[in-house]
């Protein structure tokens, strides 16, 4: 059994501010396993009541999961006073209070992105000691050769001294490749391939562990999915 605040409650599952909630049940907006409360502090048992608001069912849901393709020129954060985030992108009726993209990609890099409100499953994905590679498809200025291969599964340092962990680099053209990394330092990759003398012209995040991202989404579109779905990602390699 889970007892919450009847407005804390409505607030939290439908990203609605609490004040807006409390005035909105001090109107009668709010039904609670079919009768009218108006009292912002009313217990609701979170499992057994139904609870409407508005006229939309506030359905429990400890956590949310969210995949997005994410398009370039969005900022991969929760929040931002002036530039556009993820968040901004998600629809009203998967928004709620506390999510955060699970990594951040840079402004200008597109693809897989996970959303949730769950700090334990983010850590677990992103922990280097979990070693859950991140697949990335990267268009290159230059030419890949063998040596940018070996130097990458050797373990790149980058231009400050920091070791990276071996990373997977699989050539698909002359200047495209993929690469698998399980670190996530700031701007690792473009900064990899800086080392070898490669600048980044595209990038694109295919795939988490063995979770792809599904091709169903289009730039900028995003959609629930349930964490049992996400179970293959914590493949380890
Ligand atoms: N490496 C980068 O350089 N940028 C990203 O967005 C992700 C990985």
């Amino acid at each position: 059994m889970s007892i919450q605040r009847l407005d804390r409650f409505i607030s939290n599952q439908l990203s609605v501010s609490r004040k807006t909630v409390k005035d909105g049940i001090r109107k009668g907006n709010a039904l609670v396993s079919g009768r009218a409360v108006t009292s912002p502090d009313y217990s609701v048992d979170t499992e057994r009541d139904s609870v409407v608001y508005c006229g939309q069912a506030v359905v429990y849901k400890q956590y949310v999961y969210i995949v997005m393709n994410k398009p370039a020129g969005v900022l991969s954060a929760s929040e931002d006073k002036k530039r556009r985030t993820v968040i901004d992108l998600i629809p009203s009726e998967l928004k709620r209070k506390g999510l955060f993209p699970v990594g951040r990609l840079d402004k200008d890099t597109t693809g897989l992105l996970i959303i949730t409100d769950d700090g334990d499953f983010a850590h677990s994905v992103l922990s280097p000691k979990k070693e859950i590679y991140k697949t990335y498809v990267a268009v290159l200025d230059g030419e890949i050769t063998e040596d940018t291969v070996r130097q990458f599964s050797e373990g790149i340092v980058l231009a400050d001294g920091t070791v990276c962990r071996k990373a997977f680099l699989k050539p698909l053209g002359e200047r495209k490749a993929e690469i698998k990394i399980c670190e996530g330092k700031f701007h690792q990759i473009k900064r990899m391939f800086g080392v070898v003398g490669l600048g980044v012209v595209s990038l694109e995040r295919t795939a988490m562990g063995e979770y792809r991202l599904p091709e169903d989404l289009s730039a900028g579109e995003c959609k629930e999915i349930q964490k049992n779905q996400l179970i293959p990602l914590f493949s380890e390699k």
